[in-house]
Order: C-alpha cells, then structure tokens, then sequence
C-alpha cells in the first residue's frame, strides 16, 4: 500500500531532523558528539520510541544499535520486521552520560529536565508521521507519551490509548537493555520471545487499523485490551502494512 502523503511527510521530517541536529535546549549538548535522530520510514503506521541514545548511538547517529538495539533489531526479525519498515527514535535525542573516575564515560537515564527540553522532537516527530501504533520501550517512552506514571512490568504487552499526542494506540513493552542485563539466565530467551511477541501483536494492530476505513470508536478505544498474534503471512511483501 502506498502512502500518498508519504514524500511530504519525508520532506517534512528532514526538516525536522536538520532543526533537531542543531538543538541547544539543554546541557546534554555541551558532551554529544552528534544528536542522535530517529530513523526509518517516515511513512510507517508503527513508531517505536525509547529512551535514549547510549555510547553506539552518538558515535553512529542511529538510534539503537549498541548491544538493546541489536536485540531489538532481533526481536523485531523475529516478527519479519525490518528496521526499515518502521519509525525507531527515543524521547532523547543526546546521549546522557556521566564521566567516571577513570576519565571514560558511562551511560545514564536522563533527567527529568532533559526530558522536558527534548520533547519537542519527539512530539513534533509523532505530529508529522501521525502513527496508528506507538511501541514505547521502556517505562520513560510510557511514561512520556501516556503522560502519567506507568508501571512496565505490570503493563507491558498492553493497549492505552494516546489522548496527548492525538489517537493512536500505544503499548509499552519492556526495554531490550533490562532483557540483555539476563543473558544467561534462565528467562532470558523467554524475555526475548515475550517482547517479539509484543511486536507482533503491534504489527498485527497496524495492519489491522490501516484496513479499517472507519477509525474506532472513543469507547471502543478506551476499552482496549491485548490482541492475539496473528500466524506469520508477509514473506514476500514489500512493506509488512499492506493489506
Ligand atoms: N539505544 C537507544 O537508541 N535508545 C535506548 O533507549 C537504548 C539504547
């Protein structure tokens, strides 16, 4: 299925992204070596949004290539989705970091005011693309979009509904980095399997919501609840959205 809006809104995000490579608003500037912006199909039904870029990301200038973004890319293998078919970027577009003692940097969370200074790209980002679907990695992402305190271990796997950025559905899901923190544990490989299982039922949203000619209902909306993968079917499509 191709979008007609499709080149306006890559149009649109690059200009966005040239804005955003020059941003100031807060002290993360002063230690980046590059903003790190999102990445994708600008076109795509499917956003998925996470915290912050670590170490990989500002040397690279993508988000989630460092060891999460690798078992990221994995998972969403696992589902037949490419990076390529979808939106990846984070709620902060510089990389936090503290300097340790040894003179080498360490990635930390970012603070709340950075948060707050960045949400301007992330929000402008969603206005342009206008997803039917946002994935939130990790509790910030939720907690950003959702606007309200999200406990991800309990909800992960789940459908909100985004009345802050505009309709569209959200589901948390847990971060990649807290999967890879249990290599060789036990659940490790259930972990991965639980959050591929959670992309796919995502996938299977957004093609479900780009069929539908009639967007749900606000009830409809508000009583939503997990939906079942779907078996596989797309080997051979050239975009994994098409009818
Ligand atoms: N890399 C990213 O780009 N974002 C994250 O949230 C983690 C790693």
């Amino acid at each position: 299925m191709r979008d007609p809006d499709g080149p306006a809104v890559a149009e649109a995000i690059a200009e966005l992204r040239e804005a955003a490579l020059g941003c100031v608003a807060c002290q993360l500037q002063a230690d980046r070596t590059q903003v790190v912006f999102g990445c994708g199909n600008p076109a795509t039904p499917m956003v998925l949004v996470g915290q912050s870029p670590g170490e990989q990301e500002d040397q690279s200038g993508e988000p989630f290539v460092g060891r999460a973004g690798q078992l990221l890319t994995e998972c969403l293998a696992r589902c037949t989705i490419q990076r390529r078919h979808v939106w990846i970027t984070n709620i902060v577009k510089c990389r936090p970091w503290t300097r340790t003692e040894r003179g080498k940097g360490r990635n930390r969370d970012p603070e709340e005011d950075e948060i707050q200074a960045c949400r301007q790209w992330i929000e402008a980002e969603l206005a342009l693309i206008r997803p039917k679907v946002i994935v939130c990695i990790g509790k910030p992402s939720a907690e950003l979009v959702l606007g309200r305190p999200i406990p991800i271990s309990q909800v992960r796997g789940r459908w909100f509904v985004d009345h802050r950025f505009r309709p569209a559905w959200v589901m948390p899901v847990l971060h990649p980095a807290y999967i890879v923190r249990k290599q060789g544990q036990a659940d490790y490989e259930p972990l991965c399997q639980q959050l591929a299982d959670d992309l796919e039922t995502a996938r299977q949203k957004a093609r479900q919501l780009l069929k539908e000619p009639v967007q749900p209902t606000a009830a409809e909306l508000a009583n939503a609840e997990p939906t079942a993968p779907d078996p596989l079917d797309e080997a051979d499509q050239p975009s994994l959205f098409d009818a």
